[in-house]
Protein backbone atom coordinates (compact mmCIF):
# COMPACT_ATOMS: atom_id res chain seq x y z
CA UNK A 1 0.00 0.00 0.00
CA UNK A 2 1.63 3.26 -0.79
CA UNK A 3 0.45 5.51 1.57
CA UNK A 4 1.55 9.75 0.95
CA UNK A 5 0.64 12.72 2.94
CA UNK A 6 -2.45 14.49 1.25
CA UNK A 7 -4.08 17.67 1.42
CA UNK A 8 -6.52 16.63 4.25
CA UNK A 9 -2.95 16.53 6.17
CA UNK A 10 -2.11 20.05 5.60
CA UNK A 11 -3.03 23.00 7.60
CA UNK A 12 -2.42 25.82 5.13
CA UNK A 13 -2.72 29.55 6.97
CA UNK A 14 -4.51 32.37 4.78
CA UNK A 15 -1.85 33.66 2.82
CA UNK A 16 0.50 30.89 2.95
CA UNK A 17 2.96 30.66 0.07
CA UNK A 18 2.23 26.95 -1.18
CA UNK A 19 5.12 26.12 -3.71
CA UNK A 20 3.11 23.84 -6.10
CA UNK A 21 5.14 21.11 -8.55
CA UNK A 22 2.61 20.23 -11.64
CA UNK A 23 4.07 18.80 -14.93
CA UNK A 24 3.33 21.60 -17.37
CA UNK A 25 5.27 19.60 -20.09
CA UNK A 26 2.49 19.84 -22.58
CA UNK A 27 3.07 19.11 -26.34
CA UNK A 28 3.45 22.57 -27.82
CA UNK A 29 3.35 23.40 -31.88
CA UNK A 30 5.68 26.64 -32.08
CA UNK A 31 3.36 28.75 -29.11
CA UNK A 32 -0.01 26.50 -29.18
CA UNK A 33 -0.58 24.52 -27.18
CA UNK A 34 -2.17 21.22 -28.35
CA UNK A 35 -3.52 19.09 -25.69
CA UNK A 36 -4.38 20.64 -22.38
CA UNK A 37 -5.21 17.67 -19.85
CA UNK A 38 -1.79 18.10 -17.90
CA UNK A 39 -2.97 21.85 -17.05
CA UNK A 40 -6.65 21.02 -16.93
CA UNK A 41 -5.82 18.14 -14.23
CA UNK A 42 -4.14 20.54 -11.81
CA UNK A 43 -7.30 22.46 -11.72
CA UNK A 44 -8.97 21.30 -8.17
CA UNK A 45 -5.66 21.21 -6.78
CA UNK A 46 -4.78 24.93 -7.63
CA UNK A 47 -8.89 25.73 -6.31
CA UNK A 48 -8.77 23.43 -3.50
CA UNK A 49 -5.58 25.49 -2.17
CA UNK A 50 -7.07 29.08 -3.00
CA UNK A 51 -10.25 28.26 -1.27
CA UNK A 52 -8.19 27.63 1.36
CA UNK A 53 -6.26 30.71 0.98
CA UNK A 54 -3.40 30.26 -0.24
CA UNK A 55 -0.77 31.77 -2.39
CA UNK A 56 0.23 29.57 -5.18
CA UNK A 57 3.83 29.55 -7.00
CA UNK A 58 3.60 27.53 -9.95
CA UNK A 59 6.53 25.49 -10.62
CA UNK A 60 7.10 23.04 -13.80
CA UNK A 61 9.73 21.88 -16.52
CA UNK A 62 8.91 22.04 -19.66
CA UNK A 63 10.83 19.94 -22.62
CA UNK A 64 14.64 19.36 -22.24
CA UNK A 65 16.75 22.40 -22.72
CA UNK A 66 19.48 20.84 -20.50
CA UNK A 67 20.09 24.09 -18.19
CA UNK A 68 19.76 26.77 -21.00
CA UNK A 69 17.50 29.31 -21.30
CA UNK A 70 15.98 28.74 -24.89
CA UNK A 71 12.82 30.69 -25.95
CA UNK A 72 11.42 27.49 -27.52
CA UNK A 73 10.64 25.92 -23.52
CA UNK A 74 9.21 29.14 -22.26
CA UNK A 75 6.08 28.26 -20.15
CA UNK A 76 5.01 31.91 -21.56
CA UNK A 77 2.15 29.55 -23.41
CA UNK A 78 1.52 27.81 -20.21
CA UNK A 79 0.65 31.36 -18.20
CA UNK A 80 -2.16 32.24 -20.90
CA UNK A 81 -3.65 29.07 -20.87
CA UNK A 82 -3.70 29.04 -17.25
CA UNK A 83 -4.93 32.19 -16.43
CA UNK A 84 -7.85 31.77 -19.44
CA UNK A 85 -8.72 28.33 -17.89
CA UNK A 86 -9.01 29.81 -14.41
CA UNK A 87 -10.14 33.21 -15.33
CA UNK A 88 -7.61 34.67 -13.13
CA UNK A 89 -4.70 37.32 -13.42
CA UNK A 90 -1.55 34.41 -13.16
CA UNK A 91 1.96 36.69 -12.55
CA UNK A 92 5.05 35.85 -13.75
CA UNK A 93 8.95 34.85 -12.61
CA UNK A 94 11.09 35.18 -15.76
CA UNK A 95 13.84 33.98 -13.23
CA UNK A 96 12.96 31.63 -10.70
CA UNK A 97 15.43 32.63 -7.97
CA UNK A 98 14.96 35.86 -8.35
CA UNK A 99 11.24 35.79 -7.70
CA UNK A 100 9.65 38.02 -5.45
CA UNK A 101 7.06 36.32 -3.67
CA UNK A 102 6.13 38.00 -0.13
CA UNK A 103 4.02 40.23 -2.06
CA UNK A 104 1.91 37.50 -2.85
CA UNK A 105 -1.39 37.39 -1.27
CA UNK A 106 -4.32 35.07 -0.46
CA UNK A 107 -5.45 33.24 -3.96
CA UNK A 108 -2.63 35.18 -5.76
CA UNK A 109 -1.15 32.90 -8.40
CA UNK A 110 2.20 33.17 -9.57
CA UNK A 111 4.15 30.77 -12.36
CA UNK A 112 7.93 30.35 -12.71
CA UNK A 113 9.48 30.17 -15.70
CA UNK A 114 10.80 26.81 -16.92
CA UNK A 115 12.98 25.03 -14.09
CA UNK A 116 15.16 23.18 -16.51
CA UNK A 117 16.89 26.29 -17.75
CA UNK A 118 18.49 26.02 -14.65
CA UNK A 119 21.36 23.12 -14.62
CA UNK A 120 20.54 22.58 -10.94
CA UNK A 121 17.43 21.22 -11.38
CA UNK A 122 18.27 17.92 -13.26
CA UNK A 123 21.41 17.49 -11.26
CA UNK A 124 18.71 17.58 -8.31
CA UNK A 125 21.22 20.09 -6.48
CA UNK A 126 21.20 21.80 -3.08
CA UNK A 127 21.81 24.97 -3.62
CA UNK A 128 19.25 25.37 -6.26
CA UNK A 129 16.61 23.65 -3.81
CA UNK A 130 17.60 26.24 -1.42
CA UNK A 131 16.90 28.50 -3.77
CA UNK A 132 13.30 27.77 -4.40
CA UNK A 133 13.19 27.12 -0.61
CA UNK A 134 12.79 30.61 -0.13
CA UNK A 135 9.86 30.94 -2.46
CA UNK A 136 7.44 29.51 -0.51
CA UNK A 137 6.33 28.16 3.31
CA UNK A 138 4.47 24.69 2.22
CA UNK A 139 4.96 22.30 -0.63
CA UNK A 140 2.88 20.68 -2.80
CA UNK A 141 3.27 18.23 -5.44
CA UNK A 142 1.36 16.51 -8.52
CA UNK A 143 3.91 16.14 -11.03
CA UNK A 144 3.05 12.83 -11.54
CA UNK A 145 4.35 12.60 -15.23
CA UNK A 146 8.04 13.86 -13.53
CA UNK A 147 8.11 11.78 -9.91
CA UNK A 148 10.57 9.19 -11.45
CA UNK A 149 13.29 11.69 -11.73
CA UNK A 150 15.42 12.81 -9.25
CA UNK A 151 15.41 16.44 -9.83
CA UNK A 152 15.57 19.48 -7.40
CA UNK A 153 12.48 20.71 -7.27
CA UNK A 154 10.82 16.90 -6.66
CA UNK A 155 13.22 15.48 -4.69
CA UNK A 156 16.10 17.92 -2.62
CA UNK A 157 13.11 20.99 -2.15
CA UNK A 158 10.63 18.74 -0.50
CA UNK A 159 13.19 18.03 1.92
CA UNK A 160 13.89 21.18 3.01
CA UNK A 161 10.75 21.71 4.16
CA UNK A 162 9.07 20.46 7.85
CA UNK A 163 7.32 17.14 7.04
CA UNK A 164 3.42 18.56 7.90
CA UNK A 165 4.49 21.32 5.57
CA UNK A 166 4.24 18.70 2.72
CA UNK A 167 1.91 16.91 0.52
CA UNK A 168 0.64 15.54 -3.07
CA UNK A 169 -1.73 17.07 -4.13
CA UNK A 170 -5.09 15.66 -5.71
CA UNK A 171 -4.00 14.69 -8.99
CA UNK A 172 -0.80 12.88 -7.39
CA UNK A 173 -3.07 11.14 -4.90
CA UNK A 174 -5.45 9.93 -7.53
CA UNK A 175 -3.16 8.31 -9.81
CA UNK A 176 -1.47 6.13 -6.83
CA UNK A 177 -5.08 4.80 -6.20
CA UNK A 178 -4.89 3.93 -10.09
CA UNK A 179 -1.66 2.57 -9.48
CA UNK A 180 -2.25 0.81 -6.68
CA UNK A 181 -5.47 -0.88 -8.83
CA UNK A 182 -2.84 -2.36 -11.41
CA UNK A 183 -0.57 -3.49 -8.77
CA UNK A 184 -3.01 -5.53 -7.19
CA UNK A 185 -4.32 -6.46 -10.48
CA UNK A 186 -7.74 -6.19 -8.80
CA UNK A 187 -10.06 -6.68 -11.88
CA UNK A 188 -9.95 -9.32 -14.75
CA UNK A 189 -9.04 -9.33 -17.50
CA UNK A 190 -6.46 -6.76 -17.28
CA UNK A 191 -5.32 -5.04 -20.09
CA UNK A 192 -2.72 -3.01 -20.21
CA UNK A 193 -2.38 -0.70 -23.88
CA UNK A 194 0.84 0.79 -23.88
CA UNK A 195 2.19 3.58 -26.52
CA UNK A 196 4.50 6.51 -26.42
CA UNK A 197 7.68 7.43 -28.27
CA UNK A 198 10.28 5.97 -25.41
CA UNK A 199 10.53 2.23 -24.00
CA UNK A 200 13.84 3.72 -21.74
CA UNK A 201 12.83 4.89 -17.95
CA UNK A 202 9.62 3.00 -18.45
CA UNK A 203 11.62 -0.44 -18.59
CA UNK A 204 10.65 -1.56 -15.03
CA UNK A 205 6.95 -1.31 -14.82
CA UNK A 206 6.61 -2.60 -18.61
CA UNK A 207 8.32 -5.95 -16.63
CA UNK A 208 6.05 -5.65 -14.11
CA UNK A 209 3.29 -4.91 -16.20
CA UNK A 210 4.04 -8.22 -18.62
CA UNK A 211 3.79 -10.64 -15.21
CA UNK A 212 0.25 -8.36 -14.34
CA UNK A 213 -1.64 -7.69 -16.99
CA UNK A 214 -3.68 -10.79 -18.70
CA UNK A 215 -2.82 -9.05 -22.22
CA UNK A 216 0.16 -6.46 -23.12
CA UNK A 217 -1.03 -4.29 -26.59
CA UNK A 218 1.44 -2.16 -27.72
CA UNK A 219 1.47 0.79 -30.18
CA UNK A 220 2.68 4.29 -31.02
CA UNK A 221 6.60 4.87 -31.39
CA UNK A 222 7.16 1.69 -28.49
CA UNK A 223 5.76 -0.47 -31.21
CA UNK A 224 8.28 -0.05 -33.68
CA UNK A 225 10.89 -1.21 -31.35
CA UNK A 226 9.57 -4.20 -30.67
CA UNK A 227 8.68 -4.69 -34.06
CA UNK A 228 12.56 -3.91 -35.21
CA UNK A 229 13.48 -6.33 -32.17
CA UNK A 230 11.73 -8.98 -34.35
CA UNK A 231 13.70 -8.37 -37.20
CA UNK A 232 10.68 -5.97 -38.87
CA UNK A 233 12.35 -3.44 -41.12
CA UNK A 234 11.11 -0.12 -39.91
CA UNK A 235 12.28 2.24 -42.30
CA UNK A 236 12.84 5.81 -40.94
CA UNK A 237 10.57 5.30 -38.07
CA UNK A 238 11.20 6.61 -34.80
CA UNK A 239 13.58 2.86 -32.98
CA UNK A 240 14.87 3.32 -29.50
CA UNK A 241 17.76 1.38 -30.16
CA UNK A 242 19.00 1.46 -26.59
CA UNK A 243 15.61 -0.40 -25.77
CA UNK A 244 16.52 -3.61 -28.05
CA UNK A 245 17.50 -5.77 -25.74
CA UNK A 246 14.26 -5.53 -23.39
CA UNK A 247 12.11 -5.32 -26.34
CA UNK A 248 14.08 -8.50 -27.22
CA UNK A 249 13.67 -10.15 -23.92
CA UNK A 250 9.60 -9.68 -23.06
CA UNK A 251 8.88 -9.25 -27.04
CA UNK A 252 7.07 -12.49 -26.61
CA UNK A 253 4.62 -11.97 -23.89
CA UNK A 254 2.87 -8.56 -26.02
CA UNK A 255 1.09 -8.24 -28.78
CA UNK A 256 1.98 -5.76 -31.34
CA UNK A 257 0.74 -4.19 -34.46
CA UNK A 258 -0.08 -6.03 -37.26
CA UNK A 259 -0.55 -2.77 -39.53
CA UNK A 260 0.67 0.28 -39.55
CA UNK A 261 -0.09 3.64 -41.06
CA UNK A 262 2.90 5.01 -42.80
CA UNK A 263 4.51 8.17 -44.14
CA UNK A 264 7.41 9.63 -45.79
CA UNK A 265 6.80 12.63 -43.80
CA UNK A 266 4.65 13.92 -40.73
CA UNK A 267 4.56 17.43 -41.58
CA UNK A 268 4.24 17.31 -45.11
CA UNK A 269 3.50 13.69 -45.88
CA UNK A 270 2.58 13.09 -49.94
CA UNK A 271 1.15 9.93 -49.43
CA UNK A 272 0.39 8.03 -46.59
CA UNK A 273 -0.18 4.06 -46.88
CA UNK A 274 -1.32 1.28 -44.48
CA UNK A 275 1.26 -1.42 -44.18
CA UNK A 276 1.40 -5.02 -43.34
CA UNK A 277 3.84 -4.84 -40.33
CA UNK A 278 5.00 -8.65 -41.14
CA UNK A 279 5.99 -6.81 -44.94
CA UNK A 280 8.48 -4.22 -43.29
CA UNK A 281 8.65 -0.82 -44.46
CA UNK A 282 10.82 0.85 -46.79
CA UNK A 283 13.93 2.77 -45.76
CA UNK A 284 11.94 6.28 -46.56
CA UNK A 285 8.73 4.94 -44.87
CA UNK A 286 8.05 5.86 -41.43
CA UNK A 287 4.95 4.49 -39.17
CA UNK A 288 3.31 7.09 -37.17
CA UNK A 289 -0.18 5.00 -36.11
CA UNK A 290 -1.35 1.53 -35.93
CA UNK A 291 -3.52 -0.01 -38.89
CA UNK A 292 -7.38 -0.32 -39.41
CA UNK A 293 -6.84 -4.11 -38.38
CA UNK A 294 -4.98 -3.58 -35.10
CA UNK A 295 -7.43 -1.09 -34.00
CA UNK A 296 -9.80 -3.77 -34.55
CA UNK A 297 -7.81 -6.28 -33.17
CA UNK A 298 -7.29 -3.88 -29.98
CA UNK A 299 -10.44 -2.92 -29.79
CA UNK A 300 -11.88 -6.69 -29.22
CA UNK A 301 -9.36 -6.92 -26.53
CA UNK A 302 -10.42 -4.00 -24.75
CA UNK A 303 -14.16 -4.67 -24.96
CA UNK A 304 -13.45 -7.99 -22.66
CA UNK A 305 -10.84 -6.03 -20.35
CA UNK A 306 -12.53 -5.34 -16.74
CA UNK A 307 -9.42 -3.00 -15.87
CA UNK A 308 -7.32 -0.97 -18.72
CA UNK A 309 -4.20 0.39 -17.76
CA UNK A 310 -3.18 3.39 -20.70
CA UNK A 311 -0.11 5.02 -20.84
CA UNK A 312 0.72 6.81 -24.08
CA UNK A 313 -1.28 7.31 -27.60
CA UNK A 314 -1.23 4.98 -30.31
CA UNK A 315 -0.23 7.00 -32.92
CA UNK A 316 1.44 10.81 -33.44
CA UNK A 317 -2.54 11.94 -32.40
CA UNK A 318 -1.59 15.41 -32.48
CA UNK A 319 -1.93 14.97 -36.59
CA UNK A 320 -5.58 14.13 -37.94
CA UNK A 321 -3.89 12.28 -40.13
CA UNK A 322 -2.69 9.70 -37.67
CA UNK A 323 -5.25 10.05 -34.62
CA UNK A 324 -7.25 6.90 -35.64
CA UNK A 325 -5.98 4.55 -33.14
CA UNK A 326 -6.01 7.27 -30.21
CA UNK A 327 -9.52 8.27 -30.99
CA UNK A 328 -11.07 5.29 -31.26
CA UNK A 329 -9.94 4.40 -28.07
CA UNK A 330 -11.03 7.29 -26.64
CA UNK A 331 -14.58 7.69 -28.14
CA UNK A 332 -15.92 3.96 -26.95
CA UNK A 333 -14.84 5.74 -22.90
CA UNK A 334 -15.99 9.00 -23.60
CA UNK A 335 -15.73 9.80 -19.66
CA UNK A 336 -13.34 7.68 -18.93
CA UNK A 337 -12.62 7.19 -15.16
CA UNK A 338 -9.05 6.06 -16.02
CA UNK A 339 -5.94 7.62 -14.94
CA UNK A 340 -5.75 10.41 -17.06
CA UNK A 341 -2.13 12.04 -17.21
CA UNK A 342 -0.18 9.02 -17.38
CA UNK A 343 -1.97 9.13 -20.83
CA UNK A 344 -1.06 12.06 -21.79
CA UNK A 345 2.03 12.00 -20.45
CA UNK A 346 3.78 9.90 -22.67
CA UNK A 347 3.18 11.83 -26.16
CA UNK A 348 4.10 10.27 -28.99
CA UNK A 349 7.01 11.98 -29.70
CA UNK A 350 9.43 15.30 -28.09
C1 LIG B 1 7.13 13.56 -19.41
O1 LIG B 1 6.61 14.28 -20.27
O2 LIG B 1 7.32 12.35 -19.59
C2 LIG B 1 7.46 14.16 -18.07
O3 LIG B 1 7.11 15.51 -18.02
C3 LIG B 1 8.92 13.97 -17.77
O4 LIG B 1 9.69 14.57 -18.76
P1 LIG B 1 11.15 14.05 -19.02
O5 LIG B 1 11.03 12.67 -19.62
O6 LIG B 1 11.78 15.04 -19.96
O7 LIG B 1 11.86 14.01 -17.66
MG1 LIG C 1 7.39 10.55 -19.42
Amino acid sequence: MIRIRTLDNLSVPRGARVFYRVDYNVPLEGTRITDTTRIDETIPTIRRLRDAGAALVLASHLGRPKGERKEKYSLKPVREQLAATLGADVQWADDCLAADTSPLRAGDLLLLENLRFYAGEEKNDGAFAAGLRKLADFYVNDAFGACHRAHASIDALPRLFPRENTAGGLLLGRELDFLQKVTNASERPFVALLGGAKIAGKIEPLEALVNLADTVLIGGGMANTFLAARGVAMGGSLVDKDSIDVATRIGEKVVLPVDLVVADDLDAPQKIYTVDADAGLAPEQKAFDIGPRTIAAYDAELKKARMVFWNGPMGVFEKEAFAKGRWRWRARWPRPTRSRSWAAASRSRR
